[in-house]
Order: C-alpha cells, then sequence, then structure tokens
C-alpha cells in the first residue's frame, strides 16, 4: 500500500485498522461464543451417594456426555444398592471408582489421583450423610476423601426426605459447604420417593447439567448490573379481558439467566409468564406497561446494561371497564386506545443510560426493520428475530445488528441464542461502545473510551 498523503488519508487508514481489529476481536468473540455451548474438553468427576434419586444420575450421565463432557463416576456402597456401577461403567465408558482401599490403585493414592484432572466435581444426589461429612471434612470413603482432596470446585445436589432436609444439623451443614464456596443446586420441593412432600426432591438431571454449564461459562459480565425486560404486557380492557402479545417470555428469562452466568448481577422485570426465575437474579413482576415502565425508571440510572426484550403492548384502553362488559347481541363494540411509554426508547435517552440492547420480533423484511428500529430507539445493538419462528418456541435464530453491521447467531436453544447475545455486549462494552445516534456522539466526547 502507498503512504498515505494527507491527514485525512492517514485518519482513513487508522479508522480501517481500527475496524480490522474490532472486526477480529468480534471473531474471536463469535468462536468463543460457539464454543461455550458445550462442555467440550470438560473434565467431570460425578460422585452418586445413597438415595432413590441416584436413578436420575445416569440421565446426567448421559447429559453431561452429551455435552462433551469427560465423566468420571464415583460411587459410595449406599449408591451401589440403588444404581449398578456396570450402568454407569456403560454410560460413561469409563471405569467406576466405589473403593477407598482398591488395591488395583498404584499406591492406594486413588483419592488423590481420582479428582487431580478434574475441572469440577459434581455430587448428584448429595445425602444428608454426605453433606455432613464434607461439611466436617470427614474422609472414610472414596468419594468424601476426593472431594477432601480435591482441587477443583464442588458442586452438590441435594436429595433427601423432606424432614432430613429441614433439619436444623444439615442447614447448618449447607451453611458450612456454602461458607467454604461449594456450589449448592438445589433441592426443589415437590412429591418424594417416601410418599411425603417438601423441599429435598433432586433437581432434574436437565437443570443439574444446566447448572454444571453454567459453571463453566465465562465471566464476561462480572461486576456490572444488568436490567432485563421479559415477557409480554397486559392491558385491562376490563376485570376479565386483556389486551397483551403472544409472548412466552422464554428469551428474555434466557437472557437474564446468560448475563447472570456470566457474573452480571441481574433484576428481571417480567410481565405475567408461567416460568421460574433463573436462579441467582433478582425477579420483579408486574402486570401492565407503564408498570413495567416504573419498575424499570426505579433502576435504569443504577444499572449498566439494560436489555429489552419484553414485548410491550403498544397501546392500553383508556378507560377500563370496573365490571365485565356484557355482550350485546348484534351490537359493536368500540375500545378507545392510547399509547404506552416506550420503555427502551426513554432509558436510550437518559442522560445517564446504560448500554442499552432492543429486541424486535418482526413478520418480514427483518433486517430493514432492524435497522430501522435500532436508529429509531437510538441504540447501539439491536437483536431481531422472525416472530413466527422464535414466539414460544424453545429454539430462535437472532440476528444482531449494531455499528459495524450484521452478526447472525445461526439457530440454537434460547439459551445459547442469549448466551452468544451476552458475548456480543461485552465485546462491544470492551470496545468502548456507546449508544448510536448524535446523543451517543455528544456522550462519547465526553466520555473517554475505556
Ligand atoms: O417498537 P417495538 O415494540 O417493535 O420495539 C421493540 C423493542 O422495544 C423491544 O426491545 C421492546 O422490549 C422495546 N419496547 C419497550 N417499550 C415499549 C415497546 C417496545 O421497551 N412500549
Amino acid at each position: 500500500m502507498t503512504s498515505p498523503k494527507n491527514a485525512a488519508q492517514r485518519r482513513r487508514l487508522i479508522c480501517v485498522r481500527a475496524g480490522k481489529a474490532l472486526e477480529s476481536r468480534f471473531l474471536f468473540n463469535a468462536r468463543a461464543a460457539a464454543r461455550m455451548t458445550t462442555l467440550e474438553g470438560k473434565r467431570i468427576l460425578l460422585g452418586i451417594t445413597g438415595g432413590i434419586a441416584a436413578y436420575k444420575a445416569a440421565e446426567l450421565v448421559r447429559l453431561l456426555m452429551k455435552a462433551g463432557a469427560n465423566v468420571r463416576v464415583a460411587m459410595t456402597d449406599a449408591a451401589c444398592r440403588f444404581v449398578t456401577p456396570v450402568t454407569m461403567q456403560a454410560l460413561s465408558g469409563q471405569r467406576v471408582w466405589t473403593d477407598l482401599w482398591d488395591p488395583q490403585v498404584a499406591d492406594n493414592m486413588g483419592h488423590i489421583e481420582l479428582s487431580r484432572d478434574r475441572d469440577l466435581i459434581v455430587v448428584a444426589p448429595g445425602s444428608a450423610d454426605f453433606i455432613a461429612k464434607a461439611a466436617l471434612g470427614l474422609a472414610d470413603d472414596l468419594l468424601s476423601a476426593l472431594t477432601l482432596a480435591r482441587r477443583c470446585p464442588l458442586l452438590v445436589a441435594p436429595a433427601m426426605n423432606v424432614e432430613m432436609w429441614g433439619h436444623p444439623a444439615t442447614q447448618r451443614n449447607v451453611r458450612a459447604l456454602r461458607d467454604d464456596g461449594v456450589l449448592i443446586a438445589g433441592p426443589a420441593a415437590g412429591e418424594q420417593a417416601c410418599g411425603e412432600t417438601g423441599m429435598g426432591r433432586m433437581l432434574e438431571p436437565e437443570a443439574i447439567a444446566a447448572e454444571v454449564e453454567a459453571f463453566f461459562q465465562p465471566r464476561l459480565l462480572a461486576g456490572k448490573r444488568v436490567l432485563v425486560t421479559a415477557g409480554p404486557t397486559e392491558e385491562p380492557i376490563d376485570p376479565v379481558r386483556v389486551i397483551t402479545n403472544s409472548s412466552s417470555g422464554k428469551m428474555g428469562f434466557a437472557v437474564a439467566r446468560a448475563a447472570q452466568e456470566a457474573g452480571g448481577e441481574v433484576t428481571l422485570v417480567s410481565g405475567p409468564v408461567a416460568l421460574a426465575a433463573p436462579a441467582g437474579v433478582a425477579r420483579v413482576d408486574v402486570r401492565t406497561a407503564r408498570q413495567m415502565f416504573d419498575a424499570v425508571k426505579a433502576r435504569a440510572d443504577a444499572c449498566d446494561v439494560f436489555i429489552a426484550v419484553a414485548a410491550v403492548a403498544d397501546y392500553r384502553v383508556r378507560h377500563p371497564a370496573e365490571h365485565k362488559i356484557k355482550k350485546r347481541a348484534g351490537k359493536r363494540l368500540t375500545l378507545e386506545l392510547e399509547e404506552n411509554p416506550d420503555i427502551l426508547a426513554y432509558v436510550a435517552r437518559l442522560p445517564k443510560r446504560p448500554f442499552c440492547v432492543g429486541f424486535a420480533a418482526e413478520s418480514r423484511d427483518l433486517a430493514r426493520n432492524a435497522r430501522a428500529k435500532r436508529a429509531e430507539k437510538g441504540v447501539p445493538l439491536l437483536a431481531a428475530n422472525l416472530a413466527q419462528e422464535a414466539l414460544g418456541a424453545e429454539d430462535n435464530a437472532l440476528t444482531l445488528f449494531d455499528e459495524r453491521g450484521e452478526h447472525p447467531l445461526g439457530r440454537g436453544p434460547k439459551i445459547e441464542q442469549a448466551r452468544k447475545l451476552v458475548a456480543h455486549i461485552a465485546a462491544m462494552l470492551a470496545a468502548g461502545d456507546r449508544p448510536a445516534g448524535r446523543a451517543a456522539a455528544g456522550r462519547r466526547a465526553r466520555q473517554p473510551r475505556s
């Protein structure tokens, strides 16, 4: 390339080079995001203790293996009474370890060697007895000994009778484990094998596998406060009828979960949905667009990232009826609608605004509509999807739009799409990106790029 002749040419060249550097950073992040979707290369030791939930450990091994993990299984004597090591060996494709005094292990050092090359020990089910031993640091069988001798983190999925779980001794032991940095996944509430009902059921294998996957996510949003809106809003017509959008909330909840996994401190403002909040996420339930607006307004100043996934009703009924509107045969019913506040546009214009991400669900012309919406809302990043493919579905195919252009994320489960979105947000934050538009230019001038 010939040397640049004047200042303008030099500036252009610098911009091109900076653009290339950013481009390669984004490519790197896209590859990292793709890798994040599995447990490829992760080495896990699964400890199984004695409890009826031990049969679910077989499914857990299968799920972890399917996600690409190398799974080594160690079982207590009691676990072997519920499921056989042969089952676990067949599923994990590896020898199963059960004996602290196994003569085949050189120097009887199995309790140390078995966990040395592992990235994580998962104990599922974790019995009250195992939890008590781990809390005290006892090591009188193979699993408790290798747990004590470990260098890697430990995740326990407790499973026991409701009274055992509620006993002060168990609660004290669980607190001790948490204080020691052990991750506790569950338990859940529900019907138990013993016929009683309450807390103590082991989480389902899918939920435990999700916790394991979450554990391995890079902490891309560590220290960031993230506010997410999700679900539809409901605008009352009368006490029994509403105007709403068909949104399940699945995408927004997945985004909240991905942000939490990435180390963010997440608040989720949710419209009416039938979903449980992801673990570790603070949830605020609202019904109408104005309630969602109030909940966001009260928190927007104190967040670093705002991700508006909610399908907010654009209009509300001006005068909702106090009592149920009766059908009058042959008569038309006219509702007068007024506009709801645009929550995202409001936050994007705040003087002290967070990094704003919008969502667009379009039925056609995805790219054209998404670009227009990004500009109209004044946000640096917009995630677009086709409504007919995304609404209520488990999978999605997001395309991200930012000032560098279009970034299709491929198709996949909503949690994977959400993780890729979080990786993209983190990359943009690291690159010092600010809101798009005129207002942003002023802000950029005031705030040095980090
Ligand atoms: O204009 P439209 O509703 O299509 O914009 C979609 C984006 O704007 C989404 O991110 C949605 O959460 C947000 N939005 C909002 N408040 C509204 C309407 C939309 O935050 N009243």
